[in-house]
């Protein structure tokens, strides 16, 4: 692809004009910290440092202003200081950080998930994703008295053992398209991992169904990380999971803690599936650390331990958090049937736009949305599963990130996972679009 991103050799250059302090600022963070910052913050050369951020706008510690679509790993729905949000956050620091005690506020926001979701009977809250799909898993454990469980490549549930299995494998070693092999992501994990994990091929309802006929007695579940906004899943597909797992009496975990961004009821509304558990978290704190896991009433009441102990427990010093639950609950009041068809129009608009624009300039790439959470791809390839994102041109998408900096516009530094923020109007998505048009020339 021969465009103005690629042959703007000051690009990087011009990165570090623009951005001394950060420079100063992650030199000082590498210091005390490995690498500075977390791993999903770090690009070439180094990360910008944010200083605030204001509705949909975050500034940098030099003073300038990008717009948001990076949105916290799509966390903040609501964008940044909603009124609505800081007024429960003050009234709840007011009353106590933390009262080691039930405040009543995680039974208000239990009962607006539950009368949202219908597969969702009950509900635990944690603190972030990956305690989320722990426990869901071992309650999918428990319930079965099966131990493995099968999970898709390139699916991401966070950062426990079995789910860091196949998340990003090395082609080279991730075997056959349609019986990948299973590949540890992360250097110390137990080496038993790979021997609980089945590893399904995204969009391929014959070898999904092998797969899992084949282990269904050793199966306690399939955990389906639907890639929101980042892998197009065909609702054929979902639905086809769905019935497979019921047919074979293995219990279905669908991750959505990106995907309850996109309707009152979820993903799983959009696809129209009913799981057995799903997982919870981002939007649902408000911007604080949170996880949830809910469903079916059988599963979930394992762990009741008030009429006995069941041998199952989910604890955790910070779960349900007041503040969290106060945040999220105002979050969620706040998403209303108006701000998600607002929210998903914004989102269907920038698509089409890019889309458009990459079909006028021959451009190699792609973008893909559900609701608000949108990517681009820099591959002309159709995208099928794992194998089609691992093979998108990485330094392309580098430097059009870099290019979008430069242009005031803040998004995830592999252009995947994006998300659009309440307070956006289309004069936002029209701007980043003719940023991109700008950036490829
Ligand atoms: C689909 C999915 N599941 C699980 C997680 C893990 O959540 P957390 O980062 O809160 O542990 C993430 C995080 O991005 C996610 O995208």
């Amino acid at each position: 692809m021969k465009n103005t991103v690629t042959r703007d050799i000051l690009l990087e250059e011009r990165y570090r004009t623009g951005s001394p302090r950060s420079k100063e600022l992650f030199e000082r963070a590498c210091k005390t910290m490995p690498g500075g910052v977390k791993g999903a913050y770090f690009h070439r050369p180094y990360p910008l440092t944010m200083n605030r951020g204001d509705r949909c706008y975050l500034y940098d510690v030099e003073e300038r202003q990008f717009t948001d679509f990076a949105n916290h790993h799509s966390a903040m729905i609501l964008g940044h200081n909603h009124p609505a949000v800081i007024e429960v956050i003050q009234e709840q620091l007011a009353n106590g950080i933390a009262l080691g005690a039930s405040t009543g506020i995680e039974t208000e926001l239990s009962e607006e998930m539950c009368c949202r979701i219908s597969s969702v009977n009950r509900i635990r809250f944690c603190n972030s994703g990956t305690e989320a799909t722990l426990h869901a898993i071992r309650l999918a454990r428990g319930f079965s008295g099966r131990t493995k469980i099968a999970k898709f490549e390139g699916g991401y549930h966070g950062s426990h053992d079995v789910v860091e299995v196949s998340v990003s494998p090395p082609l080279e070693k991730a075997g056959t398209e349609t019986m990948p092999n299973g590949v540890p992501t992360a250097g110390g994990m137990s080496p038993y991992a790979t021997e609980e994990v089945v590893v399904l091929p995204y969009n391929d309802e014959v070898s999904v169904e092998k797969l899992i006929t084949q282990h269904r007695r050793e199966l306690a579940c399939v955990i389906f990380d639907p890639k929101t906004g980042v892998l197009p899943q065909r609702k054929e597909f979902v639905q086809f999971v769905r019935e497979i797992t019921r047919e074979n009496r293995v219990l279905l975990i669908f991750d959505e803690i990106v995907g309850f961004r996109v309707g009152q009821g979820g993903l799983q509304e959009y696809y129209g599936i009913l799981p057995d558990l799903t997982t919870y978290g981002k939007i649902i704190g408000g911007g604080f650390p949170v996880g949830a896991f809910g469903g079916r009433a059988d599963i979930m009441d394992l762990l009741d331990n008030t009429c006995g102990n069941t041998g199952f427990s989910q604890s955790g010093t910070f779960s349900g958090h007041p503040v969290t639950m106060a945040a999220g609950l105002a979050t969620l009041k706040q998403l209303t049937p108006e701000a998600f068809a607002h929210l998903n129009e914004l989102g269907d608009r920038l698509c089409n736009g890019l889309n458009d624009l990459f079909f006028c300039k021959n451009v190699s790439a792609q973008a893909v949305n559900i609701g608000s959470v949108f990517s681009i791809h820099l591959t002309g390839e159709a995208l099928m599963n794992y194998r089609s994102l691992a093979r998108t041109d990485k330094e392309m998408t580098h430097r059009l990130f870099l290019a979008l900096l430069e242009q005031g516009y803040f998004l995830s530094h592999g252009l995947s996972m994006n998300a659009i923020s309440l307070p956006m109007e289309p004069i936002h998505i029209d701007g980043l679009i003719e940023a991109v048009e700008k950036a490829i020339g």
